[in-house]
């Protein structure tokens, strides 16, 4: 059934304005050839809202976040904006949508394509096979936790912030991550730090207790230090890995690394009405504006959001194809590059992406 669907499109600070393109092509590449409707709409965030209008997340932006059947965004940030004070920067404008959208969940899936077997820092044998997803909790912990600031005491400044997590807020991340590992392989590792945290502690309580809904499920609990060393020492081990925010940012990077760069990974938020879906890496100011950063994250969001907003299971299917397809054929980014391969920028990746979308037609 053909459908019709409304998508605010924020592209963003650094390479954002270069991958962005990348994924709306793809998009309306699915579109047509499907018969459905993808309205884009358009709207400025993190430091390229702060010059156009003083606001890394204008409300106009939200507004039309809001207003949308799912967002997808590019990324925000860069040093331009870094002397700002907290709530004027780039990220703020994130971690706003992530909260005004109630998007608590934050699903990163970190799978090997074969043909980058070569291109992670890690070793052939002990990625092969690799096929995770982190289940990041989004909107609580010490990313919003209060009191927060920088004050100023006796003995001189003092920082401070405070992870925090509550029942409700830890019970509706866990049942994301058991209804995710129902649909892979069945288990979920808990990632914390019982030994030292007292809200890790509650986390850990919490996790076990909604695990007897999931009795087909296996738990494991892992502190967070032992998950570090063993994402690179056994990756295999892990199928879904359910975590805090901070943990999540943290270990999700390292996940990303083991596919080879944090260019390839793609990301849903998910919680409420609205789905939010961006590739996993920031804006790289380093290397924006050369047309060298990999699109394939932001290309793959475009089919997490078809899977998971839209219920399009055979589009996304056909996009993680279109990849999988222009890697075997040996086009690799500069991040991805290894010897033999041929070695294109951001634009091209894209089109070739997109030439086998369309190939698919015929
Ligand atoms: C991520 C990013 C963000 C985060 C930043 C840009 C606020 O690192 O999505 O992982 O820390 O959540
Ligand atoms: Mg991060």
């Amino acid at each position: 059934m053909p459908l019709t669907k409304r998508i605010a499109v924020l592209a963003g600070d650094g390479v954002g304005q270069e991958i962005v393109p990348q994924a709306v092509s793809v998009l309306e590449a699915v579109a047509k050839r499907c018969g459905h409707t993808f309205t884009c709409v358009y709207g400025p965030v993190g430091g390229e809202a702060i010059d156009k209008t003083g606001m890394p997340l204008p409300p106009e932006t939200l507004t039309l976040a809001k207003g949308s059947d799912a967002v997808l965004l590019g990324a925000v940030g860069g040093p331009k904006w870094e002397g700002l004070n907290y709530e004027q920067r780039p990220e703020r404008a994130l971690l706003g949508l992530r909260e005004q959208l109630g998007l608590f969940g934050n699903l990163r899936p970190a799978k090997l394509y074969p043909e980058l077997a070569d291109a992670s820092t890690l070793k052939r044998e002990v990625i092969e096979g690799i096929d995770l997803l982190v289940v990041r909790e989004l909107t609580g912990g010490i990313y919003f936790g209060k009191p927060k600031g920088i004050e100023r005491t006796e003995a001189g400044l003092r920082g401070i912030n405070t992870e925090v997590y509550t029942e409700e807020e830890i019970t509706r991340i866990a049942h994301v991550a058991f209804t995710a590992a129902r649909k892979r392989r069945r288990l979920v590792t808990s990632i914390d730090k019982a030994n030292v945290l007292e809200s890790s502690e509650l986390w850990r309580q919490v996790v076990t207790e909604v695990h007897r809904q999931y009795p087909d499920v296996e738990l494991r609990h892992m502190y967070v230090d032992n998950c570090a060393m063993q994402l690179i020492r056994n990756p295999r081990q892990f199928d879904v890995l359910l975590t805090t925010n901070l943990f999540g940012d943290i270990l999700s990077d390292e996940a990303a690394m083991l596919t080879g760069s944090i260019g390839m990974l793609p990301s849903a938020s998910v919680g409420a009405t609205v789905g939010m879906y961006e590739p996993i890496h920031g804006s790289a100011p380093d290397i924006a504006g050369k047309n060298v950063a990999n699109p394939i994250g932001m290309i793959a969001s475009v089919a997490m959001m078809l899977r998971y907003s839209f219920d399009l299971e055979q589009e996304a299917e056909s996009i993680e194809r279109a990849i999988q397809a222009v890697l075997a054929q040996g086009y690799r980014t500069q991040d991805i590059a290894s010897p033999g391969t041929t070695v294109v920028g951001t634009t091209e990746m894209g089109a070739r992406i997109l030439d086998h979308l369309q190939a698919g037609d015929r």
